[in-house]
């Protein structure tokens, strides 16, 4: 279904992302060690990269690590969602199991491994180093996804900050057969973390493979509703489907979350109650930015100061308080790089039209 609320799993369900698939493709088949995929929130990069593991047909280990926000940044955490992982591929890929039981501090049982790291000397790359010889022996690569992988640079381990960044270079240096796809919805944040420009980085100066997930056009976005439409058998008025087509730019989220609605309780009325809803969550969203200022800035763009000087102007009214011009600054590349914003000939504009209409009417 067109209209499921959920990342899709399946091509059946994905809308128009072929080109991005066969992109991913190539990837495995003969690019660079790590693809980055970049994408605002709700564009699809989860469904994406879902879609394209699930196909592949290669031994993947998947990562979400949004779980660490919800349940912390600890290495004992990451260690066991590589147990899950690894315990799935078994089903498959049964001999993975005996290139890891070789290594100390690895614990194989009937239905599942267990990593004695607190114990054993044993590191993240000890197993990735076991699944590149096998992947080696049996002619296959082995993919890393990570989803969400800013989020790692607050991973810690026993004694400090976990480098993830140093393990990916580890395996780009010399692992021939595993290949990393790590995805980010804050799209300047995870590039400072991965840090290609930056000489203190492990990765820097990488070649890496990037694939920007974009928004439909109105076409697209039009028939995206209309298909999804026909699937649950109902049929808006165009007046309503142009009226979502305007108010959502082709975000697929947006349009899978009104059609999944429409479907459920197709009336009028459900479209003011959906846009509420979405305001909403998105307002809860923004509330976890830095500090009112922020929320201020985004507040400006939307009832039109696009320009720098504009917003220091508007913020400073509303909080009664002079900002220099290294914090306007600040918090505008801040909220650039939480892909909340984008700047172009020196304008500045919110990349969400549903946070543009919540923030204006605070
Ligand atoms: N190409 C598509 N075809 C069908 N549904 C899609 C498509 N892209 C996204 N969706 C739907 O839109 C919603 C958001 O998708 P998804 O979670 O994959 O996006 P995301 O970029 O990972 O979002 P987030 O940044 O919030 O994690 C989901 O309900 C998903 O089913
Ligand atoms: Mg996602």
């Amino acid at each position: 279904m067109l209209f499921d609320p959920r990342p899709k799993t399946s091509r059946g369900e994905l809308y128009d992302r072929d080109v991005e698939l066969s992109m991913l493709d190539g990837f495995v088949e003969s690019g660079s060690p790590l693809m980055v995929v970049f994408g605002i929130r709700r564009i699809g990069k989860t469904s994406l990269l879902r879609v394209f593991l699930n196909e592949v047909g290669l031994p993947y280990i998947y990562i979400d690590a949004r779980v660490f926000e919800e349940q912390g940044f600890g290495k004992d955490l990451l260690y066991r969602m590589l147990s899950i992982e690894l315990n799935r591929l078994r089903g498959k890929w049964a001999s993975i199991i005996e290139y890891l039981r070789v290594l100390e501090g690895v614990e194989v049982g009937a239905t599942t491994i267990r990593f004695n790291w607190r114990k054993k000397p044993l590191s993240i790359t000890d197993v990735f180093v076991r699944l590149d010889d096998w992947a080696s022996d049996n002619g296959r690569v082995v993919v890393i996804a990570v989803d969400e992988a800013q989020l790692l640079r607050y991973l810690k381990g026993g004694k400090g900050r976990i480098d993830f960044t140093k393990i990916i270079s580890y395996c780009y240096d010399n692992l021939r057969n595993i290949k990393f796809i790590v995805t980010g919805s804050e799209i300047g944040v995870l590039k400072d973390f991965l840090g290609f420009d930056n000489p203190n980085s492990w990765l820097y100066g990488r070649i890496r493979d990037e694939l920007v997930v974009d928004r439909f056009d109105r076409e697209k976005s039009r028939d995206f509703l209309e298909k999804g439409f026909s699937e649950c058998g109902v049929k808006p008025p165009s007046s309503i489907v142009e009226e979502v087509l305007d108010r959502v730019d082709g975000i697929p989220g947006w349009l899978t979350y009104f059609g999944y609605k429409y479907c459920r309780r197709p009336s009028p009325e459900i479209v003011k109650e959906v846009f509420s809803e979405a305001k909403r969550l998105v307002l809860e969203e923004i509330r976890k930015l830095p500090s009112k200022y922020y929320v201020y800035a985004l507040k400006a763009i939307s009832i039109g100061y696009k320009q720098w000087k504009n917003i220091k102007q508007a913020i400073e009214l509303w909080t009664n308080h002079p900002l220099t011009n290294a914090q306007t600054t600040r918090i505008l590349q801040t909220l650039v790089k939480l892909s909340l914003i984008e700047k172009e000939d020196n304008e500045y504009k919110i990349l969400d039209p549903i946070i543009a209409e919540a923030v204006k009417e605070l």
